[in-house]
């Protein structure tokens, strides 16, 4: 979602603050601005649009070696200059960048206003900037005045709801304070020079010695390091990390948009995320961070699975492949819906929170429940040392490498191959022969060079491409396995091509969704190989029946590519890792139809990488 970078030291602070939006642009993109202390003010620029029209306007050699940045998902309030942050005080003194939302800044925005503030924005994050002014002008006697980090205690300490802020103050242009509720923050620590983003990413050029702040703490970041707090009193001791395995910024190498190489890096990101952890000898794997012996697989009563979006279709596929394979009852649920239905959260199940980011909120707050219940969950996670990582202990990193697309399509595939795993070995310990267990590892082990092969030759999906682009609704249809596929397609068709699409269980379809039919419709249905392919023929059938047009995703060499008007097949696998497979030209068909219709691929309008607000 948003992005916060910010520096503190002897070094130009400007050229730390650009190069760090740029980094941090992928999680959201509407606005962006940055201040910096110089000339015993604060001189900010902000600008709508994207970092390279707020770096236009911002001189390279301005002055001032502290300041803080910021790039801008819209939550409260259009995308403006006036809403971008950062956000000053009444007299420009004080400017503040906010990651997350305030929850009563109704109630507490009407109290300002009551006292003669005056707002120039309809941002929540602007009643930060003021509350912490009125603290740091000693409006509180129990508050010492002209105090940064008891101003930034006082003021939060009175609002409710999640934020990771940033803090610059025009009377103290040798310190930032920042402080984390619910949005992640790190530290960094340079030689006279100090760091703080919401995404260790953004550091990595400079150090990687850091210290996450928690919920709850309050920094004090100086050029000589950082002193943290409590929000409510109190020291707290840092733990200075060693960054390990942090991803630089890659770009998009030979590929003109990120989304394509990452389609296109899926083989190799899939053997990596398969080495090491299938053991082909005994027909089983091993993930070794989750810290699950036999006997603890033996005594799961079940398995719950927890993300959104892309991540809750790799969560369908897992639980139906825990199911069927392992034979224990097992369930996906959408992580923004778990924690408010009040769960009953069985102390001897296994939950799985499933994250490319590891930052959503929803995710986190769903893990949260969990752990406030008793239960035990663990992180199906892609970023190293991320919060939901950080806040489950133990868990499985997809090793995708660095998605920097908005559209997930590589997280995608490696979450259902760590899901498969983990299915393997707790099957093999419950259903299994070592037979069968080598059985289904030799074909698991095969799949990435069968993605190389497809993505070598895709087959027909410009035509496809064709047909969806004018298209008033797409309709994608699959069963079992391939019903997440298909709303996987149907997903990344939407944000990626702004093209409207439902997806369905094909066997729904004539529930309702089969009234939107017209000729030419276009309906794309995925029927592997499997038990469920002559059902969902049946379906394909009756849209046909309405004049509809079907492109068919079928398994190679299947007989049935003659029963659609457009056939796109795909190389052979065992049904239960077809998804692995038939998800692909989905993905290729989102890209090119994008591009087809000049989309903004990688960042698709409206959309923001890491959602880290609920
Ligand atoms: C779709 C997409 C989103 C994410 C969702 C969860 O292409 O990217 O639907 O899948 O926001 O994000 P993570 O996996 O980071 O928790």
């Amino acid at each position: 979602m948003c992005g916060i970078v910010a520096t503190v030291g002897h070094s130009p602070a400007i050229p730390v603050l650009l190069d760090g939006l740029r980094r941090l642009e992928y999680r959201g993109y509407d606005s962006a601005g940055l201040a910096v202390a110089r000339d015993g003010g604060l001189t900010v620029y902000r600008r709508v649009g994207r970092v390279r029209e707020l770096a236009a306007q911002v001189p390279e050699d301005l002055s001032g070696s502290v300041g803080i940045a910021h790039t801008r998902w819209a939550t409260h309030g259009e995308v403006t200059e006036a809403n971008a942050h950062p956000h000053l005080d009444g007299v420009g003194r004080i400017a503040v960048v906010h990651n997350g939302i305030i929850e009563n800044m109704g109630a507490l925005k009407a109290r300002l206003q009551a006292d003669g503030v005056v707002f120039r924005s309809e941002t929540d994050s602007e009643v930060l900037a003021h509350l912490i002014s009125r603290y740091f002008e000693g409006s509180d006697p129990a508050v010492p005045a002209d105090d940064p980090v008891a101003a930034v205690r006082a003021a939060l300490r009175v609002v409710r709801g999640t934020w990771g802020i940033a803090v610059l103050f025009a009377d103290h242009p040798d310190l930032i304070v920042a402080a984390r509720n619910g949005s992640p923050l790190v530290v960094g620590l340079g030689d006279g020079q100090s760091y703080l983003a919401s995404d260790p990413h953004a550091l990595v050029a400079y150090t990687r010695r850091v210290v996450f702040l928690d919920d709850g703490e309050v920094a004090c970041i100086d050029a000589n390091g950082v002193q943290t707090f409590h929000v409510d009193g109190g020291v707290v001791d840092n733990n200075v990390e060693t960054l390990e395995d942090v991803w630089g910024d890659e770009g998009r190498g030979a590929y003109p948009h990120l989304m394509l190489k990452e389609i296109h890096e899926q083989p190799e990101a899939l053997d990596r995320c398969l080495s090491g952890r299938v053991v082909p000898e005994n027909g089983t794997a091993k993930l070794g961070g989750l810290d699950l012996e036999p006997r603890d697989l033996a005594r799961l009563t079940r398995v719950g699975l927890l993300g959104c979006g892309t991540a809750y279709f790799a969560c369908q596929v897992g639980a139906q492949l825990v199911e069927q394979l392992a034979r224990v009852p097992a369930k996906a649920e959408i992580a923004s819906e778990f924690r408010h239905r009040n769960p009953v959260v069985d102390p001897d199940a296994l939950f799985l929170a499933v994250s490319q980011s590891g930052e959503t909120a929803d995710t986190l707050g769903a893990v949260r429940e969990i752990q406030v219940k008793g239960g035990t969950v663990m992180g199906v996670v892609n970023v190293v040392g991320s919060s939901i990582a950080r806040a489950c202990g133990r868990g499985v990193y997809i090793h995708s490498g660095p998605e920097m697309a908005v559209a997930s399509t590589k997280a995608f595939s490696n979450m259902v191959a760590a899901m498969a795993v983990f299915t393997l070995m707790l099957a093999r310990q419950r259903t299994l022969s070592a037979h069968e267990g080598r059985q289904y590892v030799e074909e698991l082990r095969a799949v990435p060079d069968l993605v190389r092969r497809y993505l070598a030759d895709p087959g027909p999906i410009d035509t496809l491409v064709k047909w969806v682009t004018d298209a008033r609704m797409v309709l994608f249809l699959g069963r079992g396995l391939s019903a997440p596929v298909a709303a996987e397609g149907a997903l990344k068709l939407m944000e990626v091509a702004y093209v409207p699409c439902i997806a369905y269980p094909a066997g729904e379809m004539k529930h309702g969704p089969i009234a939107l039919l017209e000729r030419q419709s276009p309906v794309i249905v995925v029927a592997p190989r499997d038990e469920l392919r002559d059902k969902t023929l049946s379906n394909l059938q009756e849209c046909k029946a309405r004049g509809a047009r079907v492109a068919l995703i079928h398994t190679e060499g299947d007989e049935i590519a003659d029963l659609a008007d457009l056939s796109i097949p795909v190389p052979a696998t065992s049904p239960l890792f077809s998804p692995l497979l038939t998800v692909l030209p989905l993905q290729l068909l989102a890209y090119r139809t994008g591009l087809a219709l000049g989309r903004d691929i990688d960042r698709p309008r409206n959309l923001a990488k890491s959602v880290t607000v609920e």
